[in-house]
Formats: C-alpha cells, structure tokens, sequence
C-alpha cells in the first residue's frame, strides 16, 4: 500500500499531468491509464491516482471523465476518491465496499438524484455532493466517521426532525443554495460538535427559535434568503459566534426586529459579509450590512442603524403600546415591555446599555491639559474597536 506513493518520482517520462500517475498493482494498468488520459476512460479502467502527501491519503482522480457508473477498478487503498464533474444519476455506497480507507468522496457537479446509503462506510470522513439535483436529503447511516457534509446547490427543500441524527460527529454541513423555505426545531438536534452551518441561498421565510439549540457554532450563514425577522431569543445568550452572515434578506425594520437588532449591536465584531471580487471572495466584518427592505422609507438603512424607530414617543409608526399600525404589522407582544419601558428616554433601550453606559463624558471635565494625553486614553473601552456603534457625540 505504501508503495504507491513512490511510483510518482520513478516514472521520469511525460508531461507534468502524467509525473503524478500511480500505478495500483502492475505496468500494465499504469499505461492503461497514461492512455486514458488522452481519450475516454471506458469503465473498468483505473483513473489517475497520486499520493495526497498534505493528507497522506492515496488519491483517485476520477473527475470530469463523463462516467455514469462508478469504476470498478480502483486501487484497494484508495483514500480519497474524486468523482466530480460526471454524468453519475445514482450512486449507493454499496459501490465504495472494496475500498475499505475511504475518507473522502467527491460526487459534487453530477446529476444525483439520489444516493442510496444502505451500505456503511464506516472510516468515511468527508462527503461532497454539491451541485447534484437532490431533493431530499439522503438517508444518512452508516457513516458514522463523517465530520463534513456539503450538499451545496441542490433542490432540497425540506429537513425533518433530526435529520442528522446519525451523523452526530459533524463540524461542517453545508446546505447552501437549496430550496429550504422552513426548518423544524430539531433540524439540527445532536450535532453538538458543529462549528459551521450554512444555510444562505435558500429561500428561508422564518426560523423557529430553537433552532440553534444545543450547538456551539463558529460561523453560522443566513445571508441570502427571505428573511424578515428573527425570533427573540434566537442566537444562544452565552455563546460568541466568529461568523455571522445575515446580509442579503429582505430585513422588516420595525419594532419586532428590535432583538436581532440589539444582538447586532451587541456582537458587531461577528457580522460578515461575503464579496465577489475580481480575484475572489473576500469575508470582511461589516456590523452594516444586514439592512432594512421595508418598510419603504427605510429601505437600504442598516438593521443597527434604525433604532431611533421604537423609541422616540413621538414617533408616528409607534403606538403608545408599542404596536405598530404600518403595513398592518402586529409587533410581538414580547417586544412589548421593551418599547413600552421608557416612555420618557429618547435613548433606545436595545442599545442602552452599551452606550449610555460608556462614560465618555468625563473627558471634557479633564480636557484642560489634553495637549499632554492623547484623548484615546480616557476614553473607556468600548464594545467594539470597530466604530460600527453609534456612540454619542
Ligand atoms: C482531476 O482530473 C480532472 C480532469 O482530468 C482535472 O481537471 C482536475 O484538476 C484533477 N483534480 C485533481 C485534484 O487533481
Ligand atoms: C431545481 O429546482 C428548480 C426549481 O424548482 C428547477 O428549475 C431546476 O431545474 C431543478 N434543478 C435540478 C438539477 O433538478
């Protein structure tokens, strides 16, 4: 099995394509397969192979060859196997049995339907199915080991109770790009090692309270849906998120926003947002860019920045009871209390706390001899380096 990482450097001849050409058991099949490299590879036929030395993992390079079945001929060792970029409608893990180290499975950008997975892999660490045509997600026993599963742009549109119940040892699931329009509370009960949770590009209207329950997220991405709101009480209170993308949702900035809003404010430092640029994407912190879509007269503000709305006791949107009439949009009765509290304060109550609470008043009592101190020095730390918080003047 070793072996096959030091066949590469022995077979000095062709291009650089070729250098990395590993041959499973005899020369024979080694032609065959610099062969294949110039025409199709008919089925049966060994794809080209190298040892992945990053992940000390052998691995087969099936992708883009056009197959609609699995090749039969893999090498026993293989670790990580690529099968992207075929034309694969159906495939069941029942094909993977001789390959007893498989870690890693590539079937991303074919045309799966489905993927039956009857038949355990049980050392299988990474599954990739990104852009298939799935529509429901597939069962998932069997694969005890798996820590990552992306099934990026497929058609899935529903998630039931539990649905990764089997897979409880997951740190990243992807499921951008889906159809997803609701989730149950309990989509995502057991993963309590995930760190990353993808859910943007979906078509997300709502999202039940609980459903970040018991998980202990890094990065959690919401950004690209329908959003409108967020229940209170959705991000756990004690946890500190790396991560969050909440742009691109159509934000209703009235007085049942008045949470995320505050949570904003609170975890400015974790906002992101993701940029298409000429050389790539770029992630950048950006407290500002969950931003109102309705109702009109905010529409474009920044979420963190219409907090003025529920607090002024002038306000026309506002009730005294802190119902909004506009667009007949009942306000939550739990966002009552907050709204209803201080009646006398023009400050909003989200973001009282962090910001009356700064005494950067006391500079000018000192200003006298400021020439000396750089004025940064009084002033007290604040939530965030950032400037995202509006702090008084
Ligand atoms: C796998 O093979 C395809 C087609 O020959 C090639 O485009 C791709 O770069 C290869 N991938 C890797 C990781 O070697
Ligand atoms: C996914 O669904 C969309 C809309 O329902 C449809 O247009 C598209 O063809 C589907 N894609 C696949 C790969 O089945």
């Amino acid at each position: 099995m070793a072996a096959g990482g030091s066949f590469p450097g022995s077979r000095g001849p062709g291009s650089a394509a070729l250098q990395t050409m590993l041959c499973p058991t005899s020369p024979h099949l080694a032609l065959l397969a610099l062969l294949s490299v110039a025409g199709a590879v008919g089925q049966g036929e060994p794809c080209p192979s190298e040892m992945n030395l990053i992940k000390d993992r052998l691995q087969v390079n099936c992708s883009g060859q056009g197959l609609s079945v699995v090749p039969l001929a893999l090498p026993r060792n293989t670790g990580i196997l690529l099968l992207s970029t075929n034309r694969l409608a159906s495939v069941s893990t029942a094909s993977f049995q001789h390959l007893p180290e498989l870690a890693e499975l590539d079937l991303s950008g074919n045309v799966l339907g489905v993927l039956h997975t009857v038949a355990p892999l049980l050392l299988l660490q990474e599954l990739i199915l990104s852009h298939n045509a799935l529509e429901v997600l597939p069962t998932l026993q069997g694969l005890p080991a798996l820590t990552r599963l992306t099934l990026a742009h497929n058609n899935i549109s529903e998630l039931l109770p539990g649905a990764f119940r089997d897979v409880g040892k997951l740190t990243e699931l992807n499921l951008r790009g889906n159809q997803l329009r609701t989730l149950p509370e309990e989509a995502f009960e057991g993963l309590a090692g995930l760190k990353d949770l993808d859910l943007s590009d979906n078509a997300l209207e709502e999202l039940p309270q609980g459903l970040l329950a018991g998980l202990e997220l890094n990065t959690l991405w919401l950004s690209g849906n329908q959003l409108r709101t967020l229940p209170s009480g959705f991000f756990p209170e004690w946890h500190m998120f790396a991560y969050v993308y909440l742009a691109r949702n159509p934000w209703h900035c009235d007085c049942g926003l008045a949470y995320l809003q505050g949570w904003i404010v609170d975890n400015d430092i974790s906002i992101y947002i993701e940029e298409q640029k000429s050389d790539g994407l770029l992630t950048q912190n950006d407290p500002q860019s969950p931003v109102c879509d309705s109702p009109l007269r905010h529409h474009g503000r920044p979420v963190i920045e219409f907090q003025q709305l529920c607090s002024k006791a002038g306000d026309t949107d506002l009730d005294i009871d802190g119902t909004m009439t506009e667009e007949g949009t009942p306000v939550p009765s739990t966002t009552v209390p907050s709204t209803t509290l201080p009646p006398t304060t023009p400050v909003p109550p989200t973001t009282a706390p962090s910001t009356i609470q700064s005494p950067i008043t006391p500079v000018p009592t000192t200003t006298a001899p400021s020439t000396i101190l750089p004025t940064t020095i009084a002033t007290p730390p604040t939530t965030a380096p950032e400037p995202a918080s509006p702090a008084p003047p």
